[in-house]
């Protein structure tokens, strides 16, 4: 605002230089004049430079808002995108299934496919499947013809183990076995015989006991993880001897011990990712 004072010093001073011409310097009339002029459009090139300004502001100010704008929107788009993925993942049809031996119950996040019986060959028996089969507790059939002439045979499945067993945390001796076949959404399923635990990053889906048939039994037979805290088939606790399962112990010699231990009962997890 010191230009606005000069500015009015000047004018003054012509006007009084105006008016008494005899006093003061002649030569400086045109000085303050040209002093005037330039100070005249000096104030109006800092006034239209403050308008520039005010107009940069202002459309700074505008994109400022506008960039806010198209960011809130952005992340907004980036949100649905978000949310549209996860919803599509969850309906493509990917997934796992493992049969939760021992139980009648999936965990809270798998959906039960069927649920029912654990049954396998007679101990006895030279021929037969070898592997445990999860039998769904409501059948449908074919065609059948009620014959037992050149047949497998398939039996339910109980547990034989001396109480206490040390290794169970109930009584487990005769009980018949129920078993569940679990979905999951996860892609990626294993049972891994000889851990109790997962390795990271990978989701416990049960955890038990590696069991199979015993050793002295006919007829190969394969190992399945049964759950650590198993239910019961309702009034199975009777003593069948139809398929049995044992527990697993390692055996020291081509397998190393340690880590291994002799005749120690074989720990086992399902896990998933
Ligand atoms: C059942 O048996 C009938 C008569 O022999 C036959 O026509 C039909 O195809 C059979 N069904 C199946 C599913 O095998």
């Amino acid at each position: 605002m010191d230009d606005i004072y000069v500015f009015c010093w000047c004018v003054v001073g012509l006007l009084v230089l105006g008016t008494s011409p005899s006093i003061g310097d002649l030569e400086a009339e045109p000085t303050c004049l040209s002093r005037f002029d330039y100070d005249y459009k000096m104030l109006q090139k800092i006034v239209s430079l403050e308008q520039t300004i005010q107009n940069l502001k202002d459309s700074l100010t505008e994109s400022k808002n506008k960039i806010e704008d198209m960011s809130r929107e952005n992340e907004q788009k980036i949100q649905n995108l978000k949310d549209l993925l996860a919803e599509s993942r969850d309906k493509i049809d990917s997934g796992s299934i493992y049969i939760r031996w021992g139980r009648f119950k999936c965990q809270n996040n798998a959906e039960v496919v069927y649920k029912g019986f654990t049954a396998g060959k007679k101990w006895s028996d030279k021929g037969s499947g070898s592997d445990v089969i999860c039998l769904p507790e409501d059948p449908s059939w074919l065609n059948y013809s009620n014959s037992n002439h050149l047949r497998g045979s398939v039996y339910g499945t109980e547990i034989n183990i001396e109480e206490p067993s040390g290794v169970f945390e109930k009584k487990v001796n005769d009980q018949n076995l129920p078993c569940v076949a679990c979905h999951i959404k996860k892609g990626s399923v294993i049972m891994i015989p000889g851990r109790g635990h997962c390795y990271t990053g990978w989701n416990l889906e049960y955890k038990g006991y590696l069991m199979t048939e015993w050793h002295g039994h006919p007829g190969p037979h394969n190992h399945v993880c049964v759950d650590h805290h198993p239910d019961f088939m309702q009034g199975g606790g009777e003593n069948n001897d139809d398929h049995i399962l044992y527990l697993t112990i390692s055996k020291c010699g081509s397998l190393p011990c340690p880590p291994y231990a002799n005749d120690r009962e074989l720990a086992c997890v399902v896990c998933s990712k």
